[in-house]
């Protein structure tokens, strides 16, 4: 990689984010496509003048985490629609100055899925959490073809808020509370329990025998109880490597405009799962 004055600039800005894995994957992208790009890590306390430092700069995008995915929705100019129904951003393209904001932790989600081949086509899904991850999540399950998408959260409130935003927001009535239902083809975590440490996301470990796949966008473990409870059933399992690396890759996609091709898909991965 030669980096000169010409160099597009890119980031992830979050707090903490120097941890993050981000640079090491947008690094390898342009290095294999040849871009122009060097992708680092910015880590403000706050993100009040992220946007303008951005316009100010010119630097060409971002990728944007936690704690400022919020701040991010109401810094952009423009949002797409994903992001919108989301709720959140966690990419911006400053595209000549005016600031565009998309989410595609939802269809890095897709993409991982898909790599690993499990479909969401007509699927009956139960999504653990009612956060801000579960979010992007549930827009995508509608996006993809899901039938029926129950969310169960520790606060059921929570849940019922969720299910009633999605369903106005993207026009549908397939989002619902857990109600006590026994059979679902798939089950998604995304809350953050079980992250580092030994404990199970599902409290019914039954409600997995029948399910064709058990996903969790935890990667840390690479297993976590969740998945091991699901490995053991003989239940398909993913865990979140996959989503980090597609939404990155996607994220790309729009930093440079161009599609990344397939074939660098499972390098991609490996680059993420050292
Ligand atoms: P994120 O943006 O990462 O989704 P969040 O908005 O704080 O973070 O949501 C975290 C999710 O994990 C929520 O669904 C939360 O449940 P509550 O709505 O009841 O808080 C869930 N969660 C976090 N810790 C939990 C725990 N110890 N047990 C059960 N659920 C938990």
């Amino acid at each position: 990689m030669k980096i000169s004055g010409y160099t597009n600039v890119l980031a992830v800005v979050g707090n903490p984010v120097r941890h993050s894995l981000s640079p090491k994957l947008h690094n390898f992208l342009s290095e294999k496509l040849g871009r122009d790009y060097v992708y680092t890590a910015f880590e403000p306390s706050s993100f009040d003048g992220v946007a303008q430092a951005i316009k100010t700069l010119g630097i060409r995008g971002v990728n944007v985490t936690a704690p400022f995915k919020y701040d991010a929705l109401a810094s952009v100019d423009v949002v797409s629609e994903n992001a919108r129904c989301s709720g959140s951003v966690n990419t911006i393209v400053n595209e000549g100055g005016t600031l565009v904001g998309y989410s595609t932790d939802g269809e890095g989600l897709y993409l991982s899925m898909k790599h690993a081949g499990i479909s969401t086509i007509g699927k009956k899904v139960m999504v653990l959490g009612a956060g801000g991850a579960a979010k992007p999540i549930c827009v995508m399950l509608k996006n993809r073809g899901a039938d029926k998408v129950v969310i169960k959260n520790r606060t059921e409130k929570r849940a019922a808020l969720l299910a009633e935003d999605l369903n106005r927001i993207v026009n549908t009535d397939i989002f619902s509370v857990y109600s006590g239902e026994k059979s679902f083809d798939l089950i998604i975590n995304t809350t953050s329990v079980g992250m580092g440490t030994q404990e199970c996301s599902l409290d019914d470990i039954s409600l997995i025998s029948g399910a064709e796949a058990v996903v969790d966008i935890i990667y840390y473990p690479k297993k976590t109880a969740l998945l091991r409870a699901a490995e053991s059933m003989g239940v398909k399992i993913l865990n979140g490597i996959g989503m980090l690396a597609f939404q990155g890759i996607i994220a790309y996609e729009y930093f440079t405009g161009e599609k990344v091709s397939e074939e660098y898909y499972t390098e991609a991965l490996n680059i993420i799962d050292e």
